[in-house]
C-alpha cells in the first residue's frame, strides 16, 4: 500500500477544503478525489494540479473507487443535503443508504483503509459506517467535536490574550447542539482556568457561557452569512489525515463509541482518543465533574434518539 495516498469522497465544499488543506501542506503525496459528479472532480483535481510548482509535487486525480485500493486514509464528505420540508431522520436514512453503498465499494476495494468521516451528522453516520464496513471499528473515525474544540481553543486564547496552542480544553459529545464544554481540566499552560487567575484573568462564569454559546452556534453564525462552513473543517480533515498517516499518536476529540466510559455504549460522540496509523489506538477519556458527566448523558440521548427509526 503506498505509504501516503489519501482518496476524498465528495468533493463538495468541505471536501474540496480538505483537499486543498492536504495538498497545501503536503500532507499526502496522492490526492484521489471521487465524486458522482465525476467532471466536478476532474475540474476540483485539474485547478490543483495548477498549483503544484508552487507548493510541491502532490499527484491529485480525479478517480472512482477501484482507485482507492492504494489509500491509507480515506476521508468521506459526501452525502445529501437536506430537502426543504423534509425531517431530519427521512435526511438520516436518505445518508445511510449513501454511506450503505461507499460502503460496500470501500470494503471491496479499500478494506484495509481508515475511513475519516465528515458528513453530517457525523456522530450518527459515523455509528452507521462502523456497523456497515468490515472494518474494525477503529479504523472508522468521526471527526466529532475536533472543529469545535480548536473553535473552543480560539475563543479562549483570545480571551486570555494566548496562542490557542497553548490552551488545553476540549469540547466533548455530540458534534451538534448538546456538546459538552469541559471547564473542570480545562487548563492554559499548567493553570487551571477554573480555578486560577490566568494572564490576569479570573474564571468568569457569564463570559465562560457566553464564549461556550458562540462556539456552539459557530457553525449556524457562520451558514447565515456565507451559507456553508468548509475551511475550518477542511484544516480538521488535514490535521487528522496527517496524525494518522505520520502514525503520531496524537490526542484529539474524535467520534467513537465510548464503548463504558461515563456508562456509555452503543453510540458514537467524542472523547479524547490517541490516534495513530492504525485509527483509534486508544480512547483517553478525562475525569470529569458531575455536570459535565450529565451533559455526556443527556448527548448520547439526544444521538441514540436519532439512531431510533433509521435503518442501517
Ligand atoms: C461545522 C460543520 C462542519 O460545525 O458541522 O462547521
Amino acid at each position: 500500500m503506498a505509504k501516503n495516498s489519501v482518496g476524498i469522497i465528495g468533493t463538495g465544499n468541505v471536501g474540496v477544503a480538505a483537499a486543498y488543506s492536504i495538498f497545501q501542506r503536503q500532507i499526502a503525496g496522492n490526492l484521489i478525489l471521487v465524486d458522482r459528479d465525476h467532471q466536478r472532480a476532474e475540474g476540483e483535481a485539474m485547478d490543483l494540479m495548477h498549483g503544484q510548482s508552487l507548493v510541491g509535487r502532490v499527484m491529485v486525480r480525479a478517480g472512482d473507487y477501484a482507485d482507492l485500493a492504494d489509500c491509507s486514509v480515506i476521508v468521506i464528505t459526501a452525502g445529501v443535503n437536506q430537502k426543504p420540508g423534509e425531517s431530519r431522520l427521512e435526511l438520516l436514512n436518505r445518508n445511510a443508504a449513501v454511506f450503505r453503498e461507499i460502503a460496500g465499494h470501500l470494503d471491496r476495494h479499500a478494506p484495509d483503509a481508515v475511513l475519516v468521516i465528515a458528513t453530517n451528522p457525523v456522530d450518527i453516520l459515523t455509528y452507521a459506517m462502523q456497523r456497515l464496513t468490515q472494518r474494525p471499528a477503529q479504523r472508522v473515525i468521526g471527526t466529532g467535536t475536533m472543529l469545535d474544540t480548536s473553535r473552543f481553543r480560539a475563543a479562549l486564547g483570545e480571551y486570555y490574550g494566548v496562542n490557542p496552542r497553548s490552551v488545553h480544553a476540549y469540547i466533548m459529545g455530540e458534534h451538534g447542539d448538546s456538546e459538552v464544554p469541559i471547564w473542570s481540566s480545562a487548563k492554559v499552560g499548567g493553570l487551571n482556568l477554573f480555578e486560577q487567575t490566568v494572564n490576569g484573568r479570573q474564571f468568569d462564569a457569564q463570559a465562560m457561557e457566553r464564549l461556550f454559546q458562540q462556539v456552539k452556534t459557530a457553525a449556524f453564525d457562520i451558514i447565515s452569512r456565507k451559507g456553508y462552513t468548509n475551511t475550518a473543517i477542511g484544516l480538521v480533515i488535514a490535521y487528522l489525515v496527517r496524525v494518522i498517516l505520520e502514525d503520531q499518536k496524537s490526542v484529539l476529540a474524535v467520534s467513537v463509541d465510548p464503548q463504558g466510559d461515563y456508562g456509555l455504549e452503543d453510540v458514537c460522540l467524542s472523547v479524547p482518543c490517541i490516534v495513530g496509523r492504525d485509527g483509534i489506538e486508544s480512547r483517553v477519556a478525562p475525569l470529569i465533574n458531575d455536570a459535565e458527566l450529565k451533559g455526556m448523558q443527556a448527548s448520547a440521548q439526544v444521538l441514540r434518539d436519532s439512531l431510533k427509526g433509521m435503518s442501517i
